[in-house]
């Protein structure tokens, strides 16, 4: 048995809690362990306390195979739980970004050749082998950021044999790099040049839809849906379909319009609503009334130049249990970092940084299914946490543009 302790982290962020994801008051409830430390068996958190105690178990501990490390007063956290992700795609968007710079809008660049479909062109042009080089060098920028678990949607494919290929890269990535990815299939992304959007509805429904769940390439089922992609009676359609195959449901939704997205999800059960920045309080309300989740992407805010962020503080109000996430993608998020999230989320949705880490850890790992593995520092659940080079966590926050990442774990190995 292999066993592991670490000691003397000026703060064990546990957000140790109920066994469900947390609301109003409870997300600002961390479970700070002040020289906290961990014992972990098999990859396993076995006992989480104050480092004298977690000392003494180990001593007890069967000695060989027993490492010890000394945090050195370093804050300890959940490993970063990042719920939405666009992870692999071809190539770069800094065209569109020059663009951007010059005052054209995200809706006038896709217009005039940018936006998602200049990533599908690339996309579908890289063989499944680059692709997955291109996307492994990020899934590293990741973990470097304290992510350990992440979702990561298709949607730059767009045909009957691209939408798999970039699942299957998934696949591979969650098999072969000690990141955990959690597949979306997300082929309602844009409608094709060459399709009418009727076609292509068609074409997602019956016969993409059902080839992603007969092979497994993915858990959850999303739309992007608004003015000039995927309409409400399409998105209703699409998502209808995937629920029948099993299929967990995630919306892009009233991201630059509000077309009644977040009602549409919680119409249908999602299990989160993504985006949300025009979502207004009949909104909100829905979302409550049907627990969905909302996901925040304070990034795609501020890389396309926007200062409409969603409404987090009436969110936390009406009771949601509010996560955040990076939305990394070439377009309109290009970052993978967590901590630029927190950073945002406090100075731009008015969130403390005690919500925001719950946010991003164990209300995230929720909305994927897994709260009840990661997330948290609690006793059974799996080892996976980034230790940071300050000796409070709301620093993590504070100082931005600088990583302060020391070392990642996962499965109670050290990956970075
Ligand atoms: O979440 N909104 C749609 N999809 C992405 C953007 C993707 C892209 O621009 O490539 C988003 O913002
Ligand atoms: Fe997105």
């Amino acid at each position: 048995m292999k066993t592991l302790a670490l000691l003397h982290a000026s703060q064990l962020v546990t957000l140790a809690g109920p066994k469900r994801p947390r609301i109003g008051k409870e997300l600002s409830e961390l479970g700070i362990i002040r020289d906290g430390g961990l014992l972990i068996r098999d990859g396993k958190i076995d006992i989480v306390g104050p480092s004298d105690e977690i000392e003494k178990a180990a001593r007890g501990a069967v000695r060989a195979g027993l490492a010890i490390v000394d945090l050195g007063g370093r804050v300890v956290l959940p490993g970063f739980v990042d719920a939405h992700t666009h992870l692999v795609f071809a190539g770069n968007r800094l065209e569109d970004f020059e663009r951007r710079a010059r005052g054209e809008s995200y809706e006038q660049i896709a217009k005039a050749g940018g936006g998602i479909w200049s990533t599908v062109e690339k996309t579908r042009g890289a063989s499944e082998a680059d692709l997955f080089a291109q996307a492994k060098k990020r899934a590293d920028w990741l973990l470097r950021c304290g992510t350990t678990t992440v979702e990561s949607k298709s949607g730059y494919g767009l045909t009957l044999d691209d939408e798999p290929k970039i699942l299957r890269v998934i696949q591979r990535l969650n098999n072969e790099t000690p990141l955990e990815i959690v597949p979306t299939f997300l082929g309602a992304h844009a409608v094709p040049r060459d399709t009418s959007p009727d076609e292509y509805v068609d074409l997602v429904i019956d016969e993409m839809l059902p080839r992603v769940a007969k092979e497994k390439l993915a858990e959850f089922c999303d739309v992007f849906c608004e003015r000039g992609y995927f309409d409400i009676e399409q998105s209703r359609e699409i998502l209808s379909a995937a629920k029948k195959l099993g299929l967990k449901l995630r919306g892009h939704v009233d991201q630059l319009t509000n077309s009644g997205g977040a009602k549409l999800m919680a119409e249908l059960g999602a299990t989160t609503a993504d985006h949300l920045e025009k979502t207004d309080e009949p909104g909100i309300a829905a979302l409550k009334t049907a627990n969905v989740q909302p996901v925040l992407l304070p990034g795609s805010v501020y890389a396309l130049g926007s200062t409409s962020y969603p409404r987090a503080r009436e969110m936390i109000d009406a009771g949601l249990a509010v996560v955040l996430a990076t939305d990394f993608n070439p377009g309109s998020s290009p970052t993978p970092s967590m901590p630029m999230i927190l950073s945002l989320a406090c100075t731009q949705m008015k969130m403390s940084p005690a919500e925001a880490i719950t946010a991003a850890t164990i209300n995230a790992a929720y909305s994927l299914n897994r709260g009840d593995k990661i997330g948290s520092l609690e006793s059974g659940k799996v080892a996976n946490f980034a230790v940071f080079d300050c000796e409070d966590y709301r620093e993590i926050a504070y100082w931005f543009g600088i990583p302060q990442t020391h070392s990642v774990y996962v499965r109670g190995e050290r990956v970075r």
